[in-house]
């Protein structure tokens, strides 16, 4: 069975889909530490609610993103995780992450990527005007939601969409794909090639 950490900073909706999806029996996995770098975010007591465990480490304590990630390194390392999920996880990753876990590092992004990387995407879309929008499952590389694409959905943008409703249509999309996405992974059906995916059907 995979272990998986989850790192978040906020609401926790998409590691509930998580917990949900293996407590369902869909995902053949258990998350075995939640990580948050915001002391009270929601998703850590979603996780504690679940008896998983969750830890909160203070960036204000270390001096360097590098110092940072050697500490949740350690507790990744401590709670023998395989696969690391971004989940709301409001930080770039540095070197430190992205080598340990190269091509391990999984992030869900609320847009149609290569459109709309960075923050707010529900927002730049609506402004931009586009008539279709989604959301992204990537492997994390060290281009800002730059690698490559492993799934992707589709929402219909409505005249009278406003940010929070488009994310709300959004965000239902994404408790579905990124478990599927997951599953990908943790059964071994995933590929690389170069910027592109290779989905093994089963
Ligand atoms: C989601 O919209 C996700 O796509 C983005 O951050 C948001 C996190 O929401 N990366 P939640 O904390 O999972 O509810």
């Amino acid at each position: 069975m995979t272990n998986i950490a989850v790192l978040v900073s906020g609401r926790g909706s998409n590691l509930q889909a998580m917990i949900d999806s293996i407590e369902d029996g869909y995902l053949k996995a258990r998350i075995s530490v939640v990580i948050s770098d915001v002391g009270d975010a929601y998703a850590l007591d979603r996780a504690k609610k679940h008896s998983i465990e969750a830890v909160f480490v203070d960036p204000g304590n270390y001096s360097s993103k590098e110092f940072y990630e050697k500490e949740v390194l350690k507790n990744l390392e401590k709670h023998n995780a395989e696969l690391l999920l971004l989940a709301g996880y409001m930080r770039i990753l540095g070197k430190t992450l992205l080598s340990a876990y190269k091509n391990r590092i999984l992030n869900i992004h609320p847009a149609l990527l290569p459109a709309f990387s960075g923050l707010h995407a529900q927002k730049q879309a609506l402004e931009h005007g586009v008539k279709v929008a989604g959301c992204t499952v990537h492997f994390v590389n060290d281009t800002l939601d730059g690698g490559p694409i492993i799934l992707q959905r589709c929402v219909e943008v409505r005249e009278d969409d406003t940010d929070e409703t488009l994310a709300d249509r959004i965000l239902e999309q994404e408790h579905k794909v990124y478990p599927e996405a997951v599953k990908l992974f943790i059964e071994n059906r995933l590929s690389i090639e170069g910027r592109k995916v290779n989905i093994l059907r089963s």
